[in-house]
């Protein structure tokens, strides 16, 4: 038996002398007797290391678990096919390989397993090559469908204009009217000091509250419709504008105790726009700075900077609204201006309001950007093609 087993390893030496694989032969207690020198090409080691160290040591450890179990199994004499795993050289450099284990019996009892370990590193380069260009692809498929969800949703956007532009005539008539009436009660309470029971106010307050919230999402929903009137462009200055805006905001930015930074060039900053829709942009940005400050009940210093420059080398008229409130987070900052996008609670925000800008900034061949500031809050900077006479 002795005399066998030698001469089998001699002659399994002499037959794999040549054999780009390297070979093990193990006992099926698992130790190991023989190792090809192509050991040494493959992991930097000689067989005589080989067969003193701990091989699973040197198995990557996600790999380990599947490797012992597909072990187990070929010393029970079970046949392995081309098992892949990633295993450390010398060097410490991982090397992939492809594993076969074959049984060897001799007279029925299971003798040897023999192992075929073949280095397939380089095969594995190209294969991961393929997957991570395969994923590339997939990738560019996704943000195409991410564009036609875009486009999906401006068709959406359209045909709530359409609507839009149905109901707000109906419903602003009586709006109005409850508004008025809502205001005149409290302007009289107050007029003869204060006779209305609290309980009294505070519900007329929650109506006027109402009414306020309904004229602002009529108001939000009117800008889809784009009356033919108003799509007129003409030769807008932007410093105009914002003043024009702040007569609309600075009500509310003066209730939550924000102080408004107004920076304009000294001179017009004309735009070829639409004056309404330039408002409408800086309400929007202003409205979004108030609603991010408001939600900072302890802060001290809130404030909103306006501010318009001219960047003389690309002829660009900048606007920027820039406050010290909340900020985004980089998931929000990567939907701001998809249509229906809002973190606000339900009611207060409809996602709508970027969308719109971006809608009109892109008609006037602008281009928009927010981001955070590195002292906190928020930045959106607007930027259009300056008309040639607008000298600064
Ligand atoms: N200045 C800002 N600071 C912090 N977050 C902002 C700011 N402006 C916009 N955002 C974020 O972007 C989201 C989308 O803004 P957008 O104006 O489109 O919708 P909205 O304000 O939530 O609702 P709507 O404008 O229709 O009332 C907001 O919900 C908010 O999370
Ligand atoms: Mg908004």
């Amino acid at each position: 038996m002795e005399d066998e087993l030698v001469e089998n390893a001699e002659r399994y030496q002499m037959l794999m002398q040549n054999s780009p694989d390297m070979i093990l032969l193990q006992n099926p207690d698992g130790r190991t007797y023989f190792v090809s020198p192509h050991c040494y090409d493959i992991l930097g080691y000689t067989p005589a290391e080989i067969m003193e160290l701990n091989i699973f040591e040197s198995i990557h450890p996600e790999d380990l678990e599947k490797v012992q179990v597909a072990f187990g199994k070929a010393m029970k004499g079970e046949e392995l096919f081309e098992f892949q795993y990633r295993i450390s050289a010398k060097n410490g450099m991982t090397v992939w390989v492809s594993h076969t284990a074959s049984p060897i019996y001799i007279d029925e009892k299971l003798d040897s397993i023999q192992s075929n370990i073949r280095d397939i590193t380089d095969q594995k380069k190209v294969e991961q090559e393929l997957i991570a260009n395969h994923q590339a692809l997939l990738e560019a498929e996704q943000k195409n469908i991410e564009t036609v969800r875009m486009l999906e949703q401006s068709a959406k956007l359209s045909s709530i204009g359409v609507i839009a532009a149905g109901i707000t005539h109906e419903i602003n008539q009586p709006l109005n009217a409850i508004s008025i009436t809502t205001d005149s009660i409290l302007y009289w309470n107050k007029q003869n000091k204060n006779i209305l029971p609290d309980t009294i106010i505070t519900k007329l307050n929650r109506i006027a509250d109402g009414t306020g919230r309904i004229e602002k999402i009529i108001k939000h929903l009117r800008s889809f419709w784009i009356d033919k009137a108003e799509e007129s462009e003409a030769i807008v200055d932007i410093n105009e504008a914002v003043r024009n805006s702040l007569s609309f905001t600075n009500r509310q930015m003066q209730a939550n105790g924000i102080n408004p930074i107004i920076e304009l060039t000294e001179n017009e900053l004309m735009v070829k726009a639409n004056s309404i829709q330039i408002e409408q942009i800086l309400v929007n940005l202003i409205t979004n700075s108030i609603q991010s400050l408001k939600k900072m009940k302890a802060k001290k210093d809130k404030t909103i900077r306006i501010k318009t420059s001219l960047r003389k080398s690309s002829n660009k008229a900048i606007l920027e609204v820039i406050d010290n409130g909340s900020g985004f987070d980089e998931e929000s900052r990567k939907k701001l201006f998809e249509p229906f996008y809002s973190t606000k609670i339900k009611g207060e925000g409809m996602g709508l309001g970027l969308a719109i800008v971006k809608m009109f900034v892109d008609k006037f061949d602008g281009t928009i950007r927010g981001k955070n500031n590195k002292t906190g809050g928020a930045t959106f900077r607007v930027s259009f093609p300056v008309i040639d006479n607008s000298v600064n």
